[in-house]
């Protein structure tokens, strides 16, 4: 009778839960709809609410309330995917091929994945590391972008993995050593990219098909693949017999295909991060439920029922030990990272991989060589967790800064903010440093200063101002940051003498681009995203260059005083109720842009009441070409492309709208001005003596995307 009534129990809970999605994948799922500029083709999707998985929304694959699967290939899609896909821990299929996406692939993806195709679109920039840590995808899909650079991913963690398509992309450098983990890899295409070095990394690969037509390719096809499909016209190969193996190389043979061989001590992973130990955890609680009633097994029961059916894993990876968390890879920042090397279970457990995928930057430092920190055969390095990270910055004592600042002198003194003085330092090494010494009332305890630290230490970012140090003793408390010689753009636009030269057009549109480089990364490349809450033009520096460098990162929790923070650049619902988002500094970012366009501080109490708010003033005037031409700093002197100050007014008006909600991302912000920017070095010529005059006249050519 106990089972009768169980077994109903159990369809009774089967049939509720199956009705509605999990509200966290519903939610997803409304972002990367919005995210895609909310498509008639995805019918049935909603912006906000609705459920997924009862409503049928086109692509969706539903199993108990988790959503599985994602395919929505070939529907002319645009936009990007958004920043929280990996929030969709069920989904073991995501196929949004053959579309019009473009800019960065995200960092965020479904972590558990096993097939990944997001072929077809128009991605550049690098490849996001996250793809590293994905232990169950089986297959992946990069083909037809226009991805650049060296392969940045580890593939240590992806002994599972079948299919692996980069062809026709713009990939460079050689192969990755890390390639040699792929124990499980049948299919290999890397064909039309500009690859160079040897192919001898997939010589004991278990490949049956392989492309590497029209790459750069030296040296022989390795003498273990001679049996196999291989594809490699249009490369700078030896067609003779390869040379004997220098001694020490493996066998010449291939071994058979194992995928526990590649026991290089990261490759045991499993895909169901998170989830493991939940599960044990319901299974103490089936336990448990037995003793206490029917009741409880029928929802244990149930509760299996579906989490089995959304967890498609694979059995290599159940067996390899189904709790531990993602293993971090040796990285190319490995280096950066000091960290306790061991290879024992316990420790990998303890390891938080938020620490490790935290603030990782995004790929631009393609210079890095990977070769050199290749560390498959090292075991894991794990980092301690986030409260306990070491911190990565030198550290300086109060002696050492006071010789550096002339006992913190009058003369060395180049600003003072809301939180403390900044001065100029020379350190013992001839580098020349910026010592912000922070008020005593803004810090309350050293553990608070050395965990903001800790936090500042991990930002690595061309466009966010470096720490170089810190000092942190008899109460005092220090940081010592990169200097930059040009100062903050606020003194540049605002403070500026008459004989200072005025930024010129092509100038303000750089240093807006890599500004909105630097917030794009801390909003959407850093994990947890870092709100800024302080950004403004006196936050800008400027190097000698005038490449722009964003200071102040995670430095606003220190400001007691929320009216210390520039009101100026306030949105109206942090002004209204201090709630700070991320969308608060893309309305901040619309301020700054402001500036940039019409020379205008936010709010000048000098000039006639309607034009003191620069936001109120402004905004209304944005889409019409002769305000704008009126509006725009004069100290241009007209020397501006009318195209482009225009454009520039179309992404202000998008930052700066009152309701947050409305304002665009950040990454869409940079791909706006990338473009804007790209048009502009198009039509250099027809306004070719645009900064004819100026010191900067090559800027055009500098920003490029
Ligand atoms: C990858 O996707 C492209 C574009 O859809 C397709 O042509 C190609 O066959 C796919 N590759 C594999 C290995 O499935």
């Amino acid at each position: 009778m106990a089972v009768v009534a169980a077994v109903a129990l159990l369809i009774g809970i089967l049939s509720f839960t199956g009705a509605d999605t999990d509200p966290t994948d519903a939610s997803t799922l409304n972002v990367l709809y919005t995210s895609l500029n909310s498509p008639q083709q995805l019918t049935n999707w909603k912006p906000s609410g609705g459920d997924p998985c009862a409503e049928s929304w086109k692509g969706i694959t539903c199993s108990g309330s988790k959503v599985t699967e994602i395919n929505i290939p070939g529907l002319g899609l645009n936009g990007n995917m958004g920043f929280q896909l990996d929030k969709l821990t069920s989904v073991t299929t995501f196929d949004i091929s053959n579309n019009n996406l473009g800019n960065q692939i995200p960092y965020q993806l479904p972590p558990n994945v096993e097939r990944l195709n997001l072929a077809g679109n128009g991605f550049n920039a690098g490849l996001p590391y996250s793809i590293s840590l994905m232990g169950a995808l089986k297959y992946l899909n990069l083909s037809h972008n226009q991805i650049q650079g060296q392969v940045t991913v580890q593939f240590t963690s992806l002994t599972g993995l079948t299919t692996l398509d980069f062809s026709f992309n713009s990939f460079t450098d050689n192969l990755p050593q890390s390639f040699q983990s792929l124990t499980s890899i049948n299919d290999m295409y890397l064909q039309n990219n500009q690859f160079t070095g040897t192919l001898d990394v997939l010589a004991l690969l278990p490949l049956q098909n392989l492309n590497v037509e029209n790459n750069r390719f030296t040296g022989w096809i390795p003498s273990q693949l001679k049996g196999i499909n291989v594809q490699s016209n249009g490369n700078l190969l030896n067609s003779g017999p390869a040379p004997p193996p220098p001694p020490g190389t493996p066998p010449a043979t291939r071994p058979v295909p194992n995928p526990k061989s590649g026991g290089k001590g990261g490759s045991s992973n499993n895909g169901g991060s998170g989830s493991g130990d939940s599960k044990s955890g319901i299974g103490a609680g089936a336990i448990a439920g037995i003793v206490i009633s029917v009741l409880v097994i029928g929802a244990i029961i149930a509760f299996f029922v579906i989490r089995k059916r959304s967890r498609k894993s694979s059995p290599d990876v159940e067996k390899l030990g189904g709790s531990q968390p993602f293993a971090p890879l040796p990285s190319q920042e490995s280096q950066d990272i000091k960290a306790v090397q061991t290879s024992s279970t316990a420790s990998i457990k303890a390891f938080e991989t938020p620490a490790m995928l935290n603030l990782r930057p995004p790929p631009f430092d393609r210079h890095k060589s990977f070769d050199e920190n290749d560390d498959s055969a090292k075991p894991i390095v794990p980092v301690k967790k986030v409260n306990t990270a070491p911190i990565n910055s030198k550290l300086y004592t109060v002696a050492d800064l006071q010789i550096a600042t002339d006992s913190f002198s009058v003369e060395n003194l180049i600003g003072e903010g809301s939180i403390g003085r900044v001065y100029r330092a020379q350190l013992d090494d001839g580098k020349v440093v910026a010592v912000k010494k922070i008020n005593s009332s803004a810090v309350s305890n050293s553990e608070d200063f050395l965990e903001i630290v800790s936090e500042i230490s991990r930002l690595h970012h061309p466009n966010v101002t470096e720490l170089v140090g810190y000092c942190s003793e008899h109460g005092q408390h220090l940081l010592i940051y990169e200097f930059h010689k040009n100062g903050s753009l606020n003194e540049f636009l605002h403070v500026s003498d008459e004989f200072s030269k005025p930024l010129t057009w092509n100038t303000r549109v750089k240093i807006a681009l890599g500004t909105a480089r630097a917030l794009e990364y801390l909003h959407e490349v850093c994990s947890p995203s870092v709100i800024h809450k302080n950004f403004k033009s006196a936050n800008i520096l400027l190097d000698i260059e005038l490449n722009p460098h964003l200071s102040d990162c995670v430095l606003a929790s220190l400001v007691r005083d929320p009216d210390q923070v520039a009101s100026g650049y306030s949105a109206p619902e942090v002004a209204m109720s201090g709630q700070y988002t991320i969308k608060s500094d893309v309305y901040s970012f619309g301020v700054v842009m402001l500036e940039l366009l019409t020379g205008r501080t936010p709010f000048d109490s000098a000039r006639q009441r309607s034009e003191q708010s620069l936001v109120r003033w402004a905004t209304p005037q944005l889409h019409d070409i002769d305000a704008l031409s009126k509006m725009v700093d004069p100290a241009l002197k007209g020397l501006y492309p009318v195209k482009s100050l225009s454009r520039f007014a179309d992404v202000i008006a998008l930052c700066v709208q009152p309701e947050p909600e409305f304002r665009p991302p950040m990454s869409e912000v940079v791909q706006a001005l990338v473009r804007l920017v790209q048009r502009a070095n198009m039509s250099k010529r027809t306004f070719g003596n645009e900064g004819a005059a100026r010191s900067d006249s090559a800027d055009a050519e500098e920003y490029t995307p």
